[in-house]
């Protein structure tokens, strides 16, 4: 089973990642995996998002969906809100582009099943050192400082309850896969363990660190044997880590974009490639860090 995995493409809505998007399909076509994994944050705009989709859908493989924060972002305010978008269009904008987005439902491959969750956060990533109360991180707001879910979600969970409800959609979805399925590859867009987050001592990065996953949730894919391979976005800074019988990381493109000429060695870079043999797991010449370090990115990017 050889899965080629990315996230965060964070798509220009003015056309100017056209060949960014061609590149990683050509990229991908030509690592000829049997799934194509993309861990969200497309984009905000379900217009943007569907044209991408149609964009990346690489051929002779199947081709995997999760929503990232931005795209469950509301448009306007008489527009779809972000539970409808999570939970029912981007479903939709998948199929009609030959994606099918894993949340709804997992997709079983013989012995292997892929399930999906966007993930969420509840603030057991902050870090106790920093002292900051508890209603800074429920009101996203820190010093001046804002986790900007704050202004674009408008479900009326709170991060917990949200973190909650997506746990049970992954226990649900563990539960009742078929009984011969042998092993598990989750893809979220949000981490599922701390030791993926990147900390840097200053602020207001690692208030943001809050923001980025919920520990409850690595606890549930943890201690199911069947995971192998854990995959997601969410944080831009590339990372990966092994546990005992699992392997994680995060495989992001971030704000940034290079010069055409090195265009496709940062696609090559980009896109992590995985060879699952039975229980076996190998990635193959990971990049780590932040792709987007000192290269240009447009402040309308969202
Ligand atoms: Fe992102
Ligand atoms: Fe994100």
């Amino acid at each position: 089973m050889r899965i080629a995995a990315v996230s965060d493409i964070h798509v220009l809505p003015n056309g100017s990642d056209e060949l960014l998007l061609t590149k990683i399909k050509e990229r991908v076509e030509e690592i000829d995996p049997d799934v194509f994994v993309i861990a969200g944050d497309i984009s905000d705009r379900l217009d943007v998002l569907s044209d991408a989709l149609s964009k990346l859908q690489a051929k002779s493989c199947e081709n995997l969906f999760v929503s990232g924060n931005h795209d469950i972002w509301f448009e306007e305010q008489e527009g779809p809100g972000s539970l409808e978008k999570y939970s029912r269009i981007i479903g939709e904008v998948c199929k009609r582009n030959g994606f099918s987005h894993i949340p709804d439902a997992p997709i079983v491959l013989e012995d292997y099943a892929f399930i999906g969750s966007i993930g969420w956060y509840d603030y057991s990533f902050k870090r106790d050192e920093l002292n900051i109360p508890m209603k800074n991180y429920e009101q996203k707001e820190y010093q001046g400082a804002i986790w900007y879910d704050l202004l674009r979600l408008d479900w009326e969970f709170s991060d917990r309850e949200a973190t909650d409800l997506f746990n049970r959609k992954i226990e649900y979805d563990l539960k009742t896969l078929p009984e011969d399925c042998k092993y598990v590859i989750y893809v979220s867009h949000h981490l599922p363990f701390q030791d993926l987050t990147i900390y840097k001592n200053k602020l207001p990065w690692d208030f943001h660190g809050a923001f980025m996953g919920a520990t409850s949730t690595g606890h549930i894919i943890k201690s199911d044997e069947r995971i192998l391979l854990s995959v997601s976005g969410h944080s831009h800074v590339r990372n990966m880590v092994t546990y005992e019988n699992l392997v994680a990381l995060t495989v992001p493109v971030g704000y940034g974009r290079p010069e055409p000429r090195h265009l496709e060695d940062f696609v090559k870079d980009a896109i992590a490639i995985i060879d699952l043999d039975e229980k076996d797991v190998k990635i193959h010449d990971f990049v780590r860090g932040d792709l987007s370090a000192g290269l240009p990115f447009a402040s309308s990017r969202n």
